[in-house]
């Protein structure tokens, strides 16, 4: 017998203030009409002055633990993915918990930007498969808009803030790709490629910085790179392209979604898009893209589930879960 980390609950939480194209066009030499050609957004949320990224974790936690029918006391440790923490320390992971009134286990933040939430899917997934776990919150969530450069047209059109979450549970599986839960992990980073997208400033060179980014450049390595670690991760399950009943991607632009399930043989029909609605953003993408795409009644039980992202590093890689 195997134990497999099946996701028991979703949940998700955007900040109330909805912010359309058309704002940014009264303070930037920019149109509705080329974001939404160039990323497919229309609309994005933005967190109100004082809202803070582990606010909204929380949020989107409770809300998780609630379609799981859990409470905080049942859970054992909390991932938190975020490029954008309340503080520098302590982790957003430790106050989530602290805010869920938890007095034990354990928790702690995963950083790997916009592919973030790959990564603490991974980092759980081995926490429960290993017995240091059985109950793991994930939680993405992000205020980037905080990150803003508001002078830069590329790309302060371009991503959002909101939190998304899901209970990993740890259930029997046979051990075969039949089981629900994650079946394959495929996480991969080459740090040569810094500069094309980064935030310039931080705690050691003293200085808080805003994101930088060669749009064209993140560009020409996501479709390929997504496609390629969607394929390892589901190549690791023994099934094959036709076996894949969703795609859920990182929401960073509608045409990277698109190229991507093209060069995998996926119709749209089989994509959850949430791009238009929150913008990029980053490690909550997923989540939110999860807890939006169960709620529209898209994801259902025993389905198959192929989740991919590319971020700052670059930083990338892909899940195969059954639903
Ligand atoms: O989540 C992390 C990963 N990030 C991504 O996946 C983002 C990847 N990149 C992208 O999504 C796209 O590259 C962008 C949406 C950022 C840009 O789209 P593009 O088709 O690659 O456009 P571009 O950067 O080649 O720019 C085309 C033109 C430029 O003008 P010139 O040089 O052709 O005269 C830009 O200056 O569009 C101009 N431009 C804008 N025009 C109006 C750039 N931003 C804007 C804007 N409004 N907001």
């Amino acid at each position: 017998m195997t134990t497999r980390a099946v996701i028991a609950g979703v949940g998700h939480y955007l900040p109330e203030r909805i912010v359309p194209n058309s704002e940014f066009e009264q303070t930037l030499d920019t149109t509705d009409a080329w974001i939404r050609s160039r990323s497919g957004i229309a609309r994005r949320h933005f967190a109100a002055e004082g809202e803070t990224t582990s606010h909204m974790a929380v949020k989107a936690a409770q809300r998780a633990l609630k379609d799981a029918g859990m409470t905080p006391d049942d859970v054992d440790a909390i991932v938190v993915a975020t490029s954008t923490p309340d503080l520098t320390f302590p982790s957003s992971a430790t106050m989530v918990q602290a805010q869920l009134g938890m007095t034990r286990g354990f928790a702690f933040d995963v950083q790997a930007v916009c592919a973030g939430f790959i990564y603490a899917l991974g980092n759980a997934n081995a926490l429960i498969v290993s017995g240091q776990a059985e109950r793991v919150l994930v939680i993405g969530a992000e205020t980037f808009s905080r990150l803003m450069d508001w002078t830069d047209r590329s790309t302060c059109v371009l991503f959002g803030d909101g939190a998304g979450a899901v209970l990993l549970d740890a259930q029997p599986g046979n051990g075969d790709a039949d089981d629900r839960g994650i079946l394959a992990v495929d996480l991969n980073s080459d740090g040569r490629h810094r500069d094309i997208l980064y935030v310039d400033g931080g705690v050691s060179t003293q200085t808080v910085g805003h994101l930088r980014m060669e749009g064209r450049e993140v560009f020409r390595h996501a479709v390929e790179k997504l496609a390629a670690t969607s394929s390892a991760a589901l190549q690791k399950t023994g099934l094959t392209k036709a076996d894949i009943d969703w795609i859920v991607p990182h929401q960073a632009n509608i045409r990277i979604i698109r190229g991507t399930a093209k060069k995998l043989e996926i119709p749209m029909e089989k994509v959850v898009v949430t791009v238009q609605d929150h913008g990029n953003t980053s490690a909550a993408s997923i989540p939110l893209a999860l807890s939006v795409g169960k709620a529209d009644g898209k994801l259902n039980k025993g389905e198959l589930l192929v989740t991919e992202a590319i971020g700052g590093g670059l930083a990338w890689g892909a899940v195969a879960l059954r639903w």
